[in-house]
């Protein structure tokens, strides 16, 4: 195996933040993940520079099996993620992996508030 999988550090948010597609920046992630009671945990892959390629070495299986490892420390009974449609390279990934597709067997969809009617709700708050 020519990776580490171990805790991400402050220092990884910049990388972390180009990573995930979401906006948040590196100092809203060092500011949420890394304060007395953090948001989030995550665990990184250090490739050593020579052993770098796009796939295909172990680190998805190995990233996969070490946040179930942390997991089942942490006493949780499910890991659960979302995937997009068209990504049938990681669909299959996990499939294989033993995962079920709750889309396909449940019929659940991913539901989101955000901007305006995240803040509508939570102005609703203050008349309740
Ligand atoms: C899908 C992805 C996570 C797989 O990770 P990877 O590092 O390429 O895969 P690994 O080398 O760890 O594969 C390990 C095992 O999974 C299997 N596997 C990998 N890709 C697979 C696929 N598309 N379908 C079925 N099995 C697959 C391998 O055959 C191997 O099997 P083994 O445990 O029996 O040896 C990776 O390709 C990826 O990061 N894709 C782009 C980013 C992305 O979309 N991530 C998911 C967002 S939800």
């Amino acid at each position: 195996m020519h990776f580490k999988i171990r805790p991400a550090k402050k220092e990884d948010c910049k990388e972390i933040s180009r990573l995930i597609m979401v906006s948040r920046s590196n100092v809203e992630l060092e500011r949420d993940g890394f304060c007395e009671n953090p948001f989030f945990q995550c665990l990184v892959a250090e490739v050593p520079e020579e052993h770098k390629s796009k796939e295909g070495n172990g680190i998805g299986k190995g990233l996969l099996c070490k946040v179930a490892e942390v997991g089942k420390k942490k006493e949780c009974v499910r890991l659960q993620l979302s995937v997009l449609d068209w990504n049938t390279p990681s669909r299959d990934f996990y499939a294989a992996k033993g995962a079920q597709d709750l889309t396909v067997s449940e019929g659940w969809h991913a539901i989101r508030f955000d901007g305006q009617s995240l803040d509508n709700l939570a102005n609703e708050a203050a008349k309740i």
